[in-house]
């Protein structure tokens, strides 16, 4: 690692945790600075096992705050830049889209116009890794896949926000030299999702005896990645990429949202001692999403050829093993559906 310091924006949410922990441990020479608004979606409780590390900090803050972000840059001397920090879930980019393009696009550029100022042309050695999703690409029928090459066609105002800040990010660097990276990732899961998502908004529902909404017919297909591996994928496009590329990373595990669904009621009858198809019976199909994209999938054989990752688990495995994290993390499960998350905060960091 020759990054003495690298601000990681959107690390107290999801993947950005995973990403941070990842960072945090591997590389205790470089200061892993973690920006964050936290938002309903930014916990810092993901973080409790390296929030002592000497080479952590957090920042509170927002990427479209222009002067804190300068600040934090000339504090740290920053000299990467890995961007998670985002709105991501489709159904609230539906009730709420500008929310979406503030964060996103303006968000985005933003925090790329501070960092072009902080580096001053002088580029050399620094990096800005844009975190995107194989959303962009819009949605397939029953065949073929998402290359780096397929044109960008997004159908929800989430997608169409991360496509407008892809190309800001590409425009960067054509027009200003400025060093970027991007990649695009299929459906994540694991520990510390916001249970507003798919797998961990039914691991809470099947453990309480709740309706399992599935939209439409539950026949959408999209592929997973364990978070884990996402997290790893990034390192390695982090360490090695050139600069201007883009890598799409996947998880070669298409599934029906249905036969997923079952999936996960079937470990989760065995795991809270239930009869066989007991959990099943909690399915309950509902109306469908406006604009609910078909089918997601990924070829990701660019990042195998150039940089030899491949994800490292099946997926049977990465759903058990996040169906245990759920069940042994309970209270982190109800401080999160409660909101009382909040709290650790005020009570950790006081605002500065
Ligand atoms: P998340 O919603 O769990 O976390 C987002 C984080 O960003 C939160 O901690 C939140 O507090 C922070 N944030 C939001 N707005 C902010 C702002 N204005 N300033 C500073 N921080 C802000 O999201 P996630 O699922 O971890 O996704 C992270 C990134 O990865 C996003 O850019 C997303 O588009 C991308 N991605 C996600 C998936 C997926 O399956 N979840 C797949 C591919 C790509
Ligand atoms: P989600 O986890 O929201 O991810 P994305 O929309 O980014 O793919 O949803 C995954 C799939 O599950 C998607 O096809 C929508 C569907 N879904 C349901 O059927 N019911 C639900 O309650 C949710 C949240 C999602």
């Amino acid at each position: 690692m020759d990054k003495k310091s690298i601000l990681i924006t959107g690390g107290a949410g999801f993947i950005g945790s995973h990403v941070v922990r990842l960072f945090v441990n591997k590389y205790p020479d470089t200061t892993i600075v973690n920006y964050d608004k936290l938002t309903y979606a930014g916990n810092l409780e993901n973080l409790l096992d390296v929030e002592r590390s000497s080479n952590y900090r957090f920042e509170k803050g927002d990427i479209l705050d222009e002067k804190k972000l300068a600040a934090v840059f000339e504090e740290y001397k920053i000299d990467a830049v890995i961007h998670l920090a985002a709105e991501s879930h489709v159904d609230r980019s539906i009730s709420n889209p500008l929310e979406f393009v503030n964060t996103n696009i303006t968000g985005t550029a933003t925090l790329m116009n501070v960092a072009k100022e902080f580096w001053n042309g002088n580029f050399e050695n620094k990096l800005f890794y844009h975190v995107s999703t194989d959303e962009v690409y819009g949605s397939l029928g029953e065949t073929g896949y998402f290359t780096e090459e397929t044109p960008y066609d997004p159908r929800s105002p989430y997608s169409a926000s991360k496509a407008s800040s892809d190309h800001l990010v590409r425009a960067y660097f054509h027009t200003y030299g400025f060093p970027i990276v991007i990649s695009n990732c299929s459906n994540n899961y694991g520990a510390n999702q916001f249970p507003e998502k798919l797998i961990p908004l039914f691991i809470n529902n099947i453990k309480s005896n709740l309706p399992l909404p599935v939209y439409g017919k539950g026949d959408n297909v999209r592929d997973w990645l364990w978070v884990v591996d996402h997290a790893q994928a990034i390192d390695v496009i982090f360490n090695n990429s050139k600069l201007g590329e883009t890598y799409n990373i996947g998880g070669n595990n298409e599934w029906t949202n249905i036969a997923l669904i079952k999936a996960l009621c079937k470990i989760m009858d065995q795991k809270l001692g239930r009869k066989e198809g007991d959990s099943e019976k909690l399915i309950t199909y509902v109306k469908d999403r406006e604009g609910h994209d078909k089918r997601y999938a990924i070829d990701a054989s660019k990042l195998k050829r150039d940089l030899d990752w491949e994800p490292s688990i099946q997926f049977e495995e990465g759903l058990e093993d996040t169906v245990d994290w759920y069940l042994k993390n309970e209270e982190w499960l109800s401080r999160v559906t409660s909101g009382d998350y909040k709290n650790y905060y005020q009570k950790q960091y006081q605002e500065r």
